[in-house]
């Protein structure tokens, strides 16, 4: 008999465990204060994730929904960030009932699910560890105090992973030389989104890549340097942007060279990655450095790839304690770390391709040749097109089933919440 039902069970009460962690302690008021318009409140990613797991286990096991009345309040595109601070929102108490309802459903269901549509289970779980970062984004942005305890913290790696660390770093870039390259993700490795389907080829120019995301230390030079007043640094939207808003450095940046992490000012670590950054900056950071963002696909084949081999690794890892080892993922850490220290299990001798910063990307968000939704079309579709731009390699909150070699993040080139960075690249 197949454990695929225990398996998925584990995985879901593992998931709900660290969506719990993450809100422990929180008072009503700040988990139904509305604190950014580019954020919900936290009582509504409850509602949401209890919402969206009611619709699709009962559509895979053929039952009605427990609550569908909620459906359209916790619709993500339906009610768009900006608005649901606006919406008659069930209250905390109330949330966390749903929530538990619906679970007691979900597992009642899963042995029967599990045999046709196990792959809604894996919709479901990955659904919620996404908004597990959505949530620390949250977190962050509130200044709302670091939901881990020291003691919880990732044990550190061991040392294979961390050496032997390059020397050079963020200015240093390695070459790669392009070719017929396979990009996306297909059956084989089971439940993957429809955006990173179907597999394909890609012919690429021969390229370089930076060895590590752009440093503090980078920026604070590209910000000595007049980063954020040099005009020809920026595109015409981007330039707009940083006028209108003022920007003059990272988000979450303070005016005495300090930074909030999780609750706490502290110092800037020059070795880690910058974090909490916009495509224009990304952008500007690159051209103040004759240099340009990477695309998704090269990205990717850094990712997959040796520069001289030109072989494909399998993904990363399989097991998430293999994960924390070679990469700074699963949101324990609180942050990311010295961007040489971890190889991402890739082997290119680039460091960091995966955990600590999603890194830009020159790509817009569109369909690959041959897309067809999966499994409905408001997950990717209506992002398609010249709005949003591509982001890869998941963050230190990215849970390490979402950090794969082929997952797609977008957003607007104006946005700063989320833990974003930059590496650079050029032409050969
Ligand atoms: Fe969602």
């Amino acid at each position: 008999m197949s454990d695929l039902p225990q398996l998925l069970t584990e995985a879901l009460t593992e998931t709900r465990e660290r969506t719990l962690t993450l809100v422990a302690g929180l008072d009503t008021v700040e988990f139904e204060t509305v604190y950014s318009t580019l954020l919900s409140p936290l009582v509504w990613d409850l509602a949401h994730i209890a919402c969206f797991e009611d619709l699709w286990i009962s559509r895979a096991a053929g039952v009605p929904a427990l609550a569908p009345e909620l459906f359209t309040t916790y619709d993500a595109l339906e009610t768009p960030r900006s608005r649901r601070g606006e919406l008659e929102l069930l209250g905390t108490e109330e949330s966390f009932a749903h929530l538990a309802a619906v679970r007691a459903r979900t597992e009642a269901l899963v042995s029967q699910v599990a045999t046709d549509r196990s792959d809604l289970v894996e919709l479901v779980i990955c659904h919620e560890q996404q908004h597990n970062e959505t949530m620390l984004q949250l977190l962050a942005l509130a200044h709302l105090p670091n939901p881990f305890t020291r003691a919880q913290a990732a044990e550190p790696p061991a040392a294979s992973s961390r050496a032997p660390a390059p020397t050079g770093g963020a200015l240093e870039l390695v070459g790669f030389a392009g070719g017929e390259v396979t990009i996306g993700a297909g059956p084989e490795r089971g439940f993957v989104y429809d955006n990173e389907r179907p597999v394909h080829v890609r012919a690429l120019a021969p390229f370089r890549l930076a060895l590590t995301p752009a440093t503090n230390a980078d920026w604070l030079a590209f910000m000595d340097a007049g980063g954020y007043q040099r005009r020809e640094l920026w595109t015409r939207e981007g330039w707009r942007w940083r006028q209108a808003e003022r920007i003059e450095r990272p988000l979450h940046w303070t005016e005495d060279g300090r930074l909030w992490r999780l609750g706490e000012l502290v110092d800037i670590d020059p070795e880690a990655p910058v974090m909490h950054i916009s495509w224009f900056e990304a952008d500007a950071f690159a051209t103040f450095h004759g240099l340009r963002l990477p695309s998704e696909f090269e990205w990717e084949l850094a990712a997959s790839s040796g520069p001289a081999s030109g072989q494909r690794s399998p993904l990363p890892w399989g097991t998430e304690p293999v994960a924390r080892a070679r990469a700074n993922v699963d949101q324990v850490g609180g942050g990311p770390v010295a961007a040489t220290s971890f190889d991402g299990a890739t082997q290119t001798g680039l460091r960091a391709l995966i955990g600590d910063v999603w890194e830009w990307t020159a790509s817009w968000f569109d369909g690959y040749p041959g897309f067809s939704s999966y499994p409905y079309r408001e997950y990717s579709e209506p992002f398609f097109g010249e709005h949003y731009r591509v982001l890869r390699g998941g963050s230190w909150a990215t849970r390490p089933r979402v950090a794969s070699v082929t997952f797609r993040n977008w957003d607007l080139p104006q946005r700063r919440q989320i833990f974003a960075g930059v590496r650079l690249a050029g032409d050969a």
